[in-house]
């Protein structure tokens, strides 16, 4: 399954621009599934037929956060502005691969080294500029004009247990959505399997993704925190390597009781490891479920990740194993 991740995470799709991570998962499933649509947002909906008459939803989304272009001086440098929450401390020192092929480095201001170390201090927007190796105003306009979108250009490192890249959020979930879909022989219920776009600007795909299928149940798959490391965050105690986490909320949704504890029931009849996580901050796709059509019990199923929206994302392989064989649980024993 490496291959197959990788292959996902080194694919450059910021949101809003998900067609060529649409292809390759198209390439992927295409001969795995009894339906396949792209509705006019753009989310990739595939389903495999069950028995029960019931409706089970997984959800990944497929977009990364990333750049835009706002402004180019004179001398050829650009500005930017951010696509979902990205970090200009992440950004610095950087490499940003265009969608006009073009790469540039994320660089910051300072007259002397004096300023350079105030500007650190509150480092924004204002005061990073990308350097694209144009001399030019008018040849950085051909590079990459305002308007153009970038994401980290990062490549996928084996590092044995341990996995790292850009855009393991979600990605990561992605390929795990690939992998059940392709494992999965019997299914109790339909299975639909939603690859969604523009999350990370705002829960934009989910919002109307499951609007015409309105199933029983819908489970977002996403990376969370990876509070593990040196003095992270104390109040969280899941980690990597313990297996993938059930959430019961983040700051956009508390997760649906039947869907948690349905979660817990089937991980528990095939002894997969799991974990309760109770994420303080973020959100995931699971409130776009929850607020589509008459309303959606839904829930969130995570990868807990380090340094999440950084160019070096990292995720442990035995989780996304185990997350794999968790999807396969609940649409095997049905909803
Ligand atoms: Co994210
Ligand atoms: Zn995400």
């Amino acid at each position: 399954m490496k291959e197959l991740i990788k292959k996902l995470v080194e694919i450059s799709s910021p949101s809003g621009r998900e067609d060529a991570i649409r292809e390759a998962i198209v390439e992927e499933v295409r001969d795995y599934v009894d339906e396949l649509k792209v509705d006019a947002l753009g989310n990739l909906i595939c389903m495999k037929k069950g028995k029960s008459g019931k409706k089970l939803l997984l959800d990944a989304h497929m977009d990364e956060i990333g750049v835009v272009v706002t402004h180019i001086d004179e001398k050829g440098f650009l500005r930017i502005d951010m696509l979902g929450g990205v970090s200009p401390y992440m950004l610095l020192g950087s490499r940003i691969i265009f969608e006009s092929g073009a790469c540039g480095i994320v660089s910051t201001e300072g007259e002397s080294a004096r300023e350079a170390g105030e500007i650190m201090k509150n480092l924004d927007f204002d005061h990073i500029f990308v350097d694209i190796g144009a001399s030019s105003k008018e040849e950085a306009e051909k590079l990459a004009p305002i308007g153009t979108f970038g994401t980290y250009d990062s490549k996928f490192r084996d590092l044995g247990e341990k996995l790292v890249s850009k855009s393991m959020d979600d990605r990561i979930a992605c390929a795990i959505l690939v992998q059940t879909i392709k494992e999965l022989k019997e299914p109790a219920d339909d299975v639909y399997f939603v690859f969604a776009v523009q999350e990370e600007v705002g829960i934009v795909g989910a919002s109307v993704a499951a609007f015409d299928i309105m199933p029983d149940m819908a489970v977002a798959v996403d990376v969370t925190a990876g509070p593990d490391t040196p003095k992270s965050f104390k109040r969280m105690g899941f980690k990597l390597g313990a297996g993938p986490t059930i959430k019961i909320k983040d700051r956009g949704s508390v997760s649906s009781s039947r869907v948690v504890s349905r979660l817990k029931e089937v991980a528990d009849i095939r002894s997969i490891p799991v974990q309760y996580e109770v994420l303080i901050f973020g959100g995931t796709d699971a409130r776009g479920y929850q607020i589509t059509g008459k309303g959606i019990a839904a829930g969130t199923v995570s990868v807990p990740t380090r340094y999440v929206h950084s160019p070096n994302e990292v995720v442990d392989y035995n989780d996304v194993l185990n997350t794999v064989r968790l999807l396969k649980a609940l649409a095997e024993e049905g909803v």
